[in-house]
Formats: C-alpha cells, structure tokens, sequence
C-alpha cells in the first residue's frame, strides 16, 4: 500500500498546526518535516523548535527530512522534538551506519537519502541498518521544482536489491510528485511518496492525497 508524506514546505507556514490538521483529516499517512540549513543545502527552513511545537498538536507519524550538515550533531535533538522518522543525508555524514544504530537506539525510525547524483549503490552496505531510503526525485533545497524521471532507475535498482536480501524497506521518493509522476514513481517501486505543492497548492487535499495513491 502506497503511503503519502505531504511536505510542509508548500503549506502556508503562517497556520502550520491547521495545515497539518487538514492534512492529518485528509488521510495522509505522515506529515513531511524538511529541515534545511542553509550549508548542506543553500536554503533555509525550520528546525527543533517548530516540530516541538507542533508535536503537541498532531498525532500523526512526523517524518522528519533532515538537509543539514553533520547531521551526527543534532540527531539527538529532533527526536527529542518528536520526530517518528528521522533521515539524513548519506552525503553529508561522516559515519553513516553510526548514526543509523544511534536513531535506532533512541526507539524510532531510521531513513537515510540520497541526492540526484549518488548512485544507489553507495547505500548498499546500510540497507540493513534502514527501515526506509529516501531517493531524491529533485536536487534538495526547493520544493515546486519538476520530477527528475532519470532517477527511476535507481528506485528500481534499489527495489531489486532490497527484494534480493529479503528486506522489509520502504523505499520513500521526494520532489516533484504529482499523480502523474507518482505513478511512475511507484511502478519502479517507491511506496513512500513526499508531495509539497501537489499536496498543498491543492484546494480540496483529501482527493490530492488520493489521486497519488
Ligand atoms: C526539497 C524537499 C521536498 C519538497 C518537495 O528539497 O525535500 O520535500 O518540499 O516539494 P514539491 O513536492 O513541491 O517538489
Ligand atoms: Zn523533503
């Protein structure tokens, strides 16, 4: 079954605890939290704070994408925000495997993304550390930018891969998603799908959640 993660970044930030809410009634499956630090990437977003205070006023799953640098250093302190997932980008962690086993050691999710020009393989040896890969259907920073569909091979090179180790991986794609994209998305063999502006630039979300499943 297909999951939707509705990124915040194209809601209106001004009402992000009523604009979580809708989504939540909406159906969505969790709720998209892009961090951004401007150094990993070169914009900016929210941090610990802004998920701590939304935490007391949804339930749903909080998957928190992280696009920082060194993420090793404030892990720690989103799941301590409310984070249920939390990724990272493998490019910009020393000790990737450290960091997994240190998520999971904290009781919740661990995910770890790859951007448009890292090979799936470079991800290989961490699958069995991850309950779900993230790969970047854009180049992180932005939302409202178009699906990059030269990444579906990697999708279906990670599926094979997860499906040959017998693996229970979900396998989560951001950037672009929209009904259309989504379904190339999810014949390659994504089950995740992050939608910012499909989602959100929506008026009615509940039948935009729906068209991407
Ligand atoms: C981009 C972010 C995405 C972004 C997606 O760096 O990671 O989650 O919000 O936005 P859309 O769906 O508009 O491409
Ligand atoms: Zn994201």
């Amino acid at each position: 079954m297909t999951k939707v993660s509705p990124s915040v970044l194209a809601s209106d930030l001004s009402n992000l605890a009523s604009e979580v809410k809708e989504i939540e009634l909406a159906g969505a499956d969790m709720v998209h939290l892009d961090v951004m630090d401007g150094m990993f990437v070169s914009n900016m977003s929210f941090g610990m704070p802004i998920i701590e205070a939304l935490r007391n006023k949804s339930d749903i799953i909080f998957d928190v994408h992280l696009m920082i640098a060194a993420p090793e250093r404030y892990a720690s302190r989103f799941i301590d925000a409310g984070a249920d997932i939390l990724t990272f980008h493998y490019e910009a962690c020393e000790d990737s495997a450290a960091l997994l086993d240190e998520i999971h050691n904290r009781g919740i999710k661990a995910a770890i993304s790859i951007k448009p020009k890292t090979p799936a393989s470079a991800i290989f040896h961490l699958l069995e550390k991850c309950d779900m890969v993230l790969v970047m259907t854009v180049e992180p920073g932005y939302g409202g930018q178009s699906f990059m569909y030269d990444m579906l091979p990697k999708v279906r090179e990670l599926r094979a891969e997860i499906e040959r180790r017998g693996l229970d991986i979900d396998i989560q794609v951001d950037g672009g998603i929209n009904p259309e994209t989504a379904k190339a998305a999810r014949e390659a063999g994504a089950n995740v799908l992050v939608a910012g502006s499909s989602v959100f630039k929506s008026c009615d979300r509940k039948a935009a959640i729906d068209a991407l499943r």
